[in-house]
C-alpha cells in the first residue's frame, strides 16, 4: 500500500488534490466535539464524488426496515444517524464563475487536520476556465468549550488581477442520507429566514419529531488598509429548508477577502422546541461577539487540556506516533461522556454506516479507554445507559420467545433492536456477554462495588436468566450447549457451541452468582431489594452455578486448541499467507457461501475470550490458540488487530504485536480495509489505545492492583502514556528496557510493576526493568 497522507506527529496532511481519494479524506479529516460531527466536505460547491455529512449526536431516524424476506422477530426499523443541516456551505463566484474543484484546475492543495488544536484547514489555488487564479484558505472547527458552535474562516484572494466576488454563506437542510432505505427525505421544514446579517433554518424529522435549529451570522474583512471601507451588496435568499445571503464585492488584485461564518446548531434534545430558534440566534450572536480568534484560542486551550491528560507519546517512530494521536483525537471528537443518553457509534460522526448506533463495541472495546483516561463517571454513564435499556432488552427477549431474561440488542439507539440480518440480530447473542464483562471491568478497575447493588446486579441477573433459557442440556454430551449462534467471527453463521459465546455465558453465570453471594453478605438490603424487584430465587442461583460448571467448552484433545465451534476442525485449514493475495479482502472478492465454508476468521473470536479472561489461562494455552487461530484470521473487522496485538505482546511475539498495532492504528489513515470512505472506524480506535496501554504497557487490573508489565517495540526509543487509577494519575514511561512510573495524582496507587508490588505515593515515582523471562502480565502476577 502506498502511503498517501504525510507523516507528522501532530497533523494529518494531504498534499495535492486527488478527487478519487476525496471521500476517504472526507472521513479522515472529520471534525467533531461529541455534540456534533462534520465530515471534511468542502465549504464551496463540489461536483465530484463526495459524501456529505453533518451530524448531531442523538438525532436519529427510524428508517423502515427493508429486507427481501421478512422473518418474524425482525425489528420494524433501522435507526440512522441523520445527515443534518449543512452549516458549512459557502458558495463562491469569481467574475461569474462558480468555484468548484471538480472543474477548476487545482494547484498547491493542502488539507490539514491539526490534532493538537482541533482544527481543519485547507488551502489551494484554483485556475478558472478563463485562466484567472484565485487562492483560497479556510480554517474551521466545532468548538469544544461552546459545543453548539461551528466557526469558519474562509479567505479568497484573486491573484494578479482584480475580480468581482460573490460569497454566499448558507444553511441548507435539503440533505439526504445516502443509506436511506426508501430514498425518503427525513426532514420537514419549520421555518427559514435571512436578512443582510443573518440566516436561519429550523427543521423537524418526519418521525420522532427531533428538531434542529441553526442560526448563522458572519463578518467580512478585507486585507489592506486597516479601516478600508469596501462596498458590499447583500442579497438574501430563502426557500424550503434553506436560507442564505449573497455578498457581492470587488476584490483588488491580491487583496484577501475573509468571511467569518459563525453557526449555532441546537436541537430539541437539549432545549424546549419553542425556544430553539431563539437559542440558536442567541448562541450564534454570542459567538460573533467573542470573535473568531477568541473562539480559536478557547479551542486550542480545550484541546491542550485533553492532550495534557491523555496523550500517548512515542519517540523514534513518527508513523506510530501520528497514528495513536489520530485514534485518541477521533475518540475525543466522538464521545465526551457529558450526556448519558449518548453512546459511541462504530463510525462516530464520520459517516452514515452503522447508523451512529450502539454496538457491543462500546463494552468490549471502548470502556477500557474511558476507564483509564476519563473520570470514572464516564464509564459509569456508559454502563447506566445499558441499565436504562434493561426493560427494552427484556422486551426484546420476550419478542424472540423467551419467558424471562434480557437480550440486549446488537444495534440500538434507544434500547430497541434495530439490526435486521437474522444471523446477527438473532444469533450474535454474545453481545450479552460483553455487557456483563463491562460491569466486571468497571468494578474491578474503579473499586466502585456499590455500582453492583445499585444497577449492575439487576442487569447481570437478567442476562443470566437469558443464558439459562438459551442453553440446552445434552445427555449425549453430558454438558450444556448453546446451539445456532454467530460468534464474533461473522464469517460463520448458525454454528453450535461457539467457544467464545459459551465461555462468556458460563463466565456471566458464574460472576452473577459470585456477585449475588457478595451482595447478600455485604449489602443485604441492596441484595434483597433487587431480588424482590425481579423475583429472584435461590433455585435460579443454583441453576446458574450448575450451568456455568457444566457448559460445553470444547477443546481438541490432540492439539489442546479450543474449538471455535463444534465443526471447526472439519474445515480445510490453510493459512491466509498461502492464499493468493488477489482474493483479499474476502468480503469483497468471495461469495458469501465460500466465506462461510472456509476456515477464515473475520475477527478475534476464541482469542477475544482469551483476552477477556486472560487471568484464567496460562501462557501456553494462549500460545497454542494464538498459533492456531492467528494465521487463519483475515482481520476484516477493524476490531480484530488490536486484540491480536495485545495477545502477541503478551506472548513475546513483539514483531507481530507491532505489525498488528500498525494495522489497527493506521487502519483509516492508510485505508487498510478499503472502506474508509464510509467513515472512520471509531470504536476500533479505542482498541488501538488498548493495544498500546494493555498491549505494550501490559496494563491489567488484578485484585485491586494496577499491573504493568511494559515493553516497547524495537524502533521506539521511548513510549509514554498516562492512566488514571482510583484517584492516582500515573505517567508511565518506557525507555531502553526500563520503565518509570510517576504518580502525578492525589491518591496513592497500588501498583504491580514487573511482578513487584509497590504502594506508589502521590508525587512519587518508581522504576523497574523487564525480566525478559517474565512474559505476560498475568504470568508476572502469578509469579
Ligand atoms: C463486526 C462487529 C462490530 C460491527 C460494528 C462488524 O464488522 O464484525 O463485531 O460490532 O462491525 O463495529
Amino acid at each position: 500500500m502506498k502511503p498517501y497522507l504525510k507523516v507528522n506527529e501532530w497533523r494529518i496532511i494531504e498534499e495535492g488534490f486527488d478527487a478519487e481519494r476525496n471521500e476517504v479524506s472526507e472521513s479522515v479529516f472529520s471534525i467533531g466535539n461529541g455534540y456534533m460531527g462534520q465530515r471534511a466536505n468542502f465549504e464551496e460547491r463540489y461536483g465530484g464524488p463526495s459524501l456529505q455529512g453533518s451530524y448531531m449526536a442523538g438525532v436519529y431516524y427510524p428508517d423502515k426496515t427493508r429486507v427481501g424476506w421478512w422473518k418474524n422477530g425482525y425489528p420494524e426499523y433501522f435507526a440512522k444517524v441523520l445527515n443534518s443541516v449543512n452549516w458549512i456551505g459557502i458558495d463562491v463566484e469569481i467574475d461569474g464563475e462558480t468555484l468548484d474543484l471538480s472543474s477548476a484546475a487545482v494547484e498547491d492543495f493542502v488539507r490539514t487536520l491539526d490534532m493538537q488544536e482541533g482544527t481543519l484547514s485547507r488551502s489551494f489555488t484554483a485556475v478558472l476556465s478563463d485562466g484567472k487564479k484565485v487562492r483560497v484558505e479556510s480554517l474551521r472547527f466545532v468548538s469544544v468549550p461552546f459545543k453548539e458552535i461551528g466557526a469558519i474562516r474562509y479567505t479568497v484572494t484573486p491573484i494578479g488581477e482584480a475580480a468581482q466576488l460573490k460569497l454566499t454563506p448558507y444553511l441548507d437542510a435539503n440533505v439526504v442520507n445516502k443509506d436511506s432505505n426508501y430514498d425518503e427525505k427525513f426532514w420537514d421544514g419549520i421555518s427559514q429566514d435571512s436578512g443582510v446579517d443573518y440566516a436561519n433554518v429550523e427543521v423537524r424529522t418526519k418521525k420522532l419529531d427531533f428538531r434542529v435549529a441553526s442560526h448563522m451570522v458572519y463578518e467580512l474583512a478585507a486585507s489592506g488598509e486597516a479601516d478600508q471601507e469596501f462596498h458590499v451588496e447583500a442579497e438574501t435568499h430563502k426557500r424550503d429548508k434553506f436560507a442564505g445571503l449573497t455578498l457581492s464585492l470587488r476584490a483588488e488584485a491580491d487583496q484577501s477577502i475573509t468571511l467569518y461564518k459563525y453557526v449555532a446548531n441546537v436541537t430539541s434534545r437539549d432545549h424546549e422546541p419553542e425556544s430553539l430558534a431563539g437559542k440558536a440566534q442567541e448562541l450564534a450572536e454570542e459567538a460573533l461577539e467573542r470573535g473568531f480568534d477568541a473562539l480559536l484560542d478557547a479551542q486550542r486551550e480545550a484541546w491542550a487540556a485533553k492532550w495534557r491528560d491523555g496523550d500517548i507519546s512515542i519517540e523514534g517512530d513518527e508513523t506510530a506516533q501520528q497514528a495513536i494521536r489520530f485514534n485518541i483525537f477521533q475518540l475525543h471528537q466522538t464521545y465526551t461522556g457529558e450526556d448519558d443518553r449518548l453512546n459511541i457509534g462504530p463510525k462516530g460522526f464520520t459517516g452514515e454506516k452503522y447508523g451512529g448506533s450502539t454496538y457491543w463495541d462500546t463494552e468490549a472495546y471502548c470502556i477500557p479507554f474511558y476507564l483509564s483516561t476519563a473520570d470514572p463517571g464516564v464509564a459509569r454513564n456508559l454502563l447506566v445507559y445499558r441499565y436504562k435499556h434493561l426493560e427494552k432488552a427484556k422486551e426484546n427477549a420476550a419478542k424472540l420467545g423467551f419467558a424471562k431474561g434480557a437480550l440486549y440488542p446488537m444495534v440500538t439507539m434507544n434500547g430497541e433492536e434495530c439490526h435486521n440480518e437474522w444471523e446477527i440480530t438473532f444469533e450474535e447473542i454474545h453481545r450479552n456477554g460483553a455487557i456483563a464483562y463491562a460491569i466486571y471491568n468497571y468494578v474491578e478497575y474503579t473499586g466502585d462495588s456499590a455500582y453492583l447493588g445499585e444497577y449492575g446486579f439487576e442487569v447481570l441477573a437478567e442476562l443470566s436468566r437469558f443464558w439459562e433459557e438459551r442453553v440446552n442440556y445434552s445427555e449425549r454430551r453430558g454438558a450444556y450447549l448453546i446451539l445456532g449462534v454467530t460468534g464474533p467471527n461473522e464469517y460463520e453463521n448458525n454454528v453450535n457451541n461457539n467457544w467464545y459465546t459459551n465461555r462468556m455465558a458460563a463466565w456471566t453465570l458464574e460472576y452473577t452468582t459470585e456477585v449475588a453471594r457478595k451482595l447478600r453478605s455485604e449489602e443485604p438490603d441492596a441484595f434483597a431489594a433487587v431480588a424482590e424487584k425481579i423475583g429472584l430465587t435461590d433455585a435460579e442461583l443454583e441453576k446458574w452455578t450448575d450451568i456455568s460448571e457444566r457448559m460445553l467448552l470444547a477443546e481438541d484433545p490432540e492439539s489442546g486448541v479450543f474449538l471455535q465451534q463444534d465443526g471447526f476442525l472439519d474445515k480445510d485449514i490453510l493459512p491466509v499467507a498461502q492464499l493468493d493475495p488477489s482474493h483479499l479482502p474476502l468480503n469483497q472478492k468471495w461469495s458469501w457461501d465460500r466465506i462461510l465454508r472456509s476456515c477464515y476468521i473475520k475477527q478475534a473470536d476464541v482469542l477475544q475470550g482469551l483476552f477477556f479472561l486472560g487471568d484464567r489461562y496460562d501462557l501456553e494455552t494462549k500460545r497454542r490458540n494464538f498459533d492456531f487461530y492467528e494465521p487463519i484470521t483475515v482481520h476484516e473487522s477493524s476490531l480484530s488487530p488490536c486484540v491480536h496485538s495485545i495477545l502477541a505482546g503478551e506472548l513475546g511475539y513483539t514483531e507481530k504485536a507491532y505489525e498488528m498495532y500498525l494495522r489497527t492504528s493506521r487502519l483509516d489513515l492508510d485505508n487498510y480495509n478499503n472502506d474508509t470512505e464510509d467513515g472512520c472506524h471509531t470504536t476500533s480506535m479505542a482498541g488501538t489505545w488498548m493495544s498500546v496501554v494493555q498491549g505494550f504497557g501490559g496494563l491489567r487490573v488484578r485484585g485491586g492492583r494496577l499491573v504493568l508489565n511494559p515493553f516497547s517495540p524495537e524502533s521506539w526509543t521511548s513510549l509514554s502514556f498516562k492512566v488514571g487509577f482510583r484517584g492516582a494519575r500515573l505517567k508511565v514511561t518506557v525507555s531502553g528496557g526500563k520503565t518509570t512510573v510517576e504518580n502525578e495524582g492525589a491518591a496513592n496507587a497500588a501498583l504491580t510493576l514487573y511482578g513487584r508490588e509497590i504502594e506508589l505515593a502521590a508525587g512519587e515515582s518508581v522504576s523497574g526493568e523487564r525480566d525478559p523471562q517474565a512474559g505476560a502480565p498475568d504470568e508476572a502476577v502469578r509469579g
